[in-house]
């Protein structure tokens, strides 16, 4: 944990509670964090500010924040040995948000394709915050100090602007942010959809997902749906070009027994795809089983939650409070009398 002389490296990455965790966010990330809080010190916290940028449902938003916590916990990331938090109750967070867009540049936010992306699909809403989210994120970030954010490909750009943004600053003012790296972790599956196994695991396409807080009725039922393919053999064999669909729930076998996929070949030799199917099912809805069992028990335990929260919002902002007032000093704000 942390202590005054730390030198375990930092890590931090924010999550948008912007639904509920699935599969492919689980084998594909969170299932390899836990690990992470042996090597480095960990912060992670739900990114509710930058969830604004889209419409929400104030009720449903504010339920889905601790929900989205207790998954989390649940899939391993113990609130002792990382620091876990709400964006929104680290107020330095909006406060060098601010500063940082004043130190990145019109042109620069231009040009991130998730600006593109988000503004094509939400045409009656391209406000400011969906323009600007990259300078929050480089707060989000610079504020922690990180040497690494643990992130998808979709990060990419943006973690490259935090690092132009802090080099920025650092030039004009002399060091003051660590600059910090993208971190791809090296293991990790690509699960894709069950029902359209050439695109990724998303919520967007809920009948090829598969949630953690799904009841093993449910995953059974979406296994065995699942979208095989329509070559001839009808055989279980691992070739992601020809047989995606197959491929797809191999990977997932795979990633939840850590059988290999010769094992997994020669177990279905013979056997076809309606006994293959349910088999992929029955081992998700076991590994999952506890998973949702302990997340549920903690979402019913508001106390519980509530105290994890505080205490990690606590930590954080011991820690991001010393970088702000750095910055506020070297930008020449006068000192808070206070
Ligand atoms: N933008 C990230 C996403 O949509 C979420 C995020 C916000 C984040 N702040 C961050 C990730 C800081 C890493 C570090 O997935």
């Amino acid at each position: 944990m942390e202590t005054e002389n730390n030198v375990k490296k930092v890590m931090l990455s924010g999550i948008q509670p912007s639904g509920d965790l699935h599969l492919g966010n689980y084998l594909g990330a969170v299932k390899n964090w836990a690990a992470l809080a042996e090597e480095f010190d960990c912060f992670y916290f739900m990114a509710d500010l930058h969830t604004l940028t889209v419409r929400q449902d104030p009720k449903e938003f504010r339920r889905r924040a601790t929900a989205q916590l207790a998954q989390y916990i649940a899939c391993g990331l113990d609130p002792q040995k990382n620091t876990l938090f709400l964006q929104s109750h680290v107020h330095e967070h909006a406060e060098l948000g601010w500063i940082l867009n004043c130190y990145t540049m019109f042109g620069e936010l231009s040009r991130m394709t998730q600006f593109k992306d988000k503004s094509a699909k939400n045409a009656e809403n391209i406000n400011g915050g969906l323009f600007t989210y990259p300078a929050l994120m480089a707060a989000d970030i610079l504020l922690y100090q990180a040497d690494y954010v643990p992130v998808g490909e979709d990060q990419r750009q943006h973690c490259e602007l935090t690092r132009d943004v802090a080099i920025r600053f650092n030039n004009l003012y002399g060091e003051t942010f660590k600059v910090p790296e993208a971190y791809i972790p090296k293991v990790g599956a690509r699960i894709m959809s069950l029902s359209n196994p050439t695109s990724k695991m998303s919520k967007s396409d809920p009948t090829g997902c598969v949630f953690l807080m799904d009841t093993p009725e449910e995953i059974a039922r979406k296994f065995k749906r699942a979208v095989t393919d329509s070559d001839t053999e009808r055989c279980v064999r691992f070739d992601p070009e020809n047989k995606p669909g197959v491929s797809n729930l191999m990977n997932i076998y795979a990633s939840v027994t850590g059988r290999s996929f010769a094992g997994i070949e020669a177990e279905f030799d013979g056997k076809g795809y309606g006994t293959f199917k349910p088999a992929v099912g029955d081992a998700v809805a076991e590994t999952l089983r506890p998973i949702r069992e302990e997340a549920a028990r903690m979402i019913a335990d508001k106390v519980y939650l509530k105290d994890v929260y505080t205490e990690g919002a606590q930590r954080a902002s011991a820690v991001a409070r010393r970088t702000l007032r750095k910055v506020y000093k070297k930008v020449g704000l006068v000192e808070k009398p206070f």
